[in-house]
């Protein structure tokens, strides 16, 4: 490893289990020299197996709802007493859609489970950085990342609301990100991964097909969540101290695709089959 967070201070959201991105930004971030504080909602914290990684880590635990300001305030205030300081960095892996996990469809939402998506998913980043910039929390230098995924850019169907919170997660991204930077040389970055099996991504009606498809389709294949947390750790990193308001794919190659030979062979094998089986074929021939 490479000391590359030695002496930095930070908050970790999001672990949920061993599969979670945030789980493997702990483990790295850990590797790396860092010392933080986890945070998650009460109920996954009863739920999930959190504990283990503050073991492993040497990392405390605090439950903070990230639609709470209260708990927000709460979270940032224990973590600048254990920790001993200002923050250097912050993860917000935290994603959630009511209307996704109640099979609603997109065209026909439950605008009371819209809100609460959200809330969760996307507002509560503004929330986090409004908090942090009041208390004046951060050290210069700083850096914020959350997780988006390209939904926000482009038509994925069974993604559903979470296009949409992840294009207004993307948008706060550089409107705070501006503020935060002018006002306190802290920067502000989202990363837009991979599909990758965790629980939220699993919850994502075609999971297996969808992370297939952009396997096929990636010249470098799927980037796997312990490389999402090694690109994670070099934005935490003093190497990348101008990179901010960025979205930053980090997706093999699948952001500027148009189509891959393996995806073409696929459908033209289907393709063909179908058109020589059609009534209008049989005619022809
Ligand atoms: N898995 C994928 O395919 C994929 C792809 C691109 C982006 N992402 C994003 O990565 C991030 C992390 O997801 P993951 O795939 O590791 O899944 P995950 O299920 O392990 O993590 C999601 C986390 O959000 C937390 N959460 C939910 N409601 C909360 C609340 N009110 N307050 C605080 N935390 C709350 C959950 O407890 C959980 O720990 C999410 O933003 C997700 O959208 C995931």
């Amino acid at each position: 490893m490479y000391n590359l967070l030695k002496g930095k201070r930070g908050i970790i959201f999001g672990a949920l289990d061993s599969k979670s991105i945030a789980w493997k930004v702990a483990e790295r971030a850990h590797e790396e020299g860092a010392t933080f504080v986890l945070t998650n909602a009460p109920v996954a914290l009863r739920l999930g197996t959190i504990s283990e990684l503050a073991d492993k880590t040497g990392s405390q635990v605090i439950p903070a709802d990230a639609t709470s300001m209260m708990d927000l305030e709460n979270l940032i205030d224990k973590s600048m007493e254990i920790l001993g300081g200002k923050i250097d960095f912050v993860l917000h892996s935290i994603g959630m859609s009511v209307n996704v996990r109640r099979g609603n469809h997109y065209t026909n939402q439950d605008y009371n489970f819209t809100k609460t998506g959200w809330d969760v998913s996307a507002l509560s980043f503004h929330r986090l950085m409004s908090m942090l910039y009041k208390k004046d929390a951060m050290n210069e230098w700083g850096s914020v990342v959350a997780l988006t995924y390209m939904a926000a850019q482009r038509v994925f169907p069974d993604y559903n609301d979470m296009a949409d919170n992840k294009a207004y997660l993307e948008s706060v991204a550089r409107s705070f990100g501006y503020f935060f930077g002018r006002d306190k040389k802290v920067r502000v970055n989202t990363i837009s991964q991979s599909p990758t099996p965790t629980t939220a991504g699993s919850g994502v009606k075609g999971f297996d097909g969808f992370i297939a498809y952009a396997e096929e389709m990636s010249p470098l294949g799927n980037a796997t969540a312990l490389e999402c947390a090694d690109y994670t750790i070099s934005l935490f990193s003093d190497l990348t101290k101008k990179v901010t308001l960025q979205n930053l794919f980090h997706d093999g190659g699948f952001s500027n695709m148009g189509v891959s030979t393996a995806i073409m062979d696929t459908f033209m094998e289907n393709y063909t089959g179908k058109e020589d089986s059609s009534e209008e074929a049989k005619t022809k021939k």
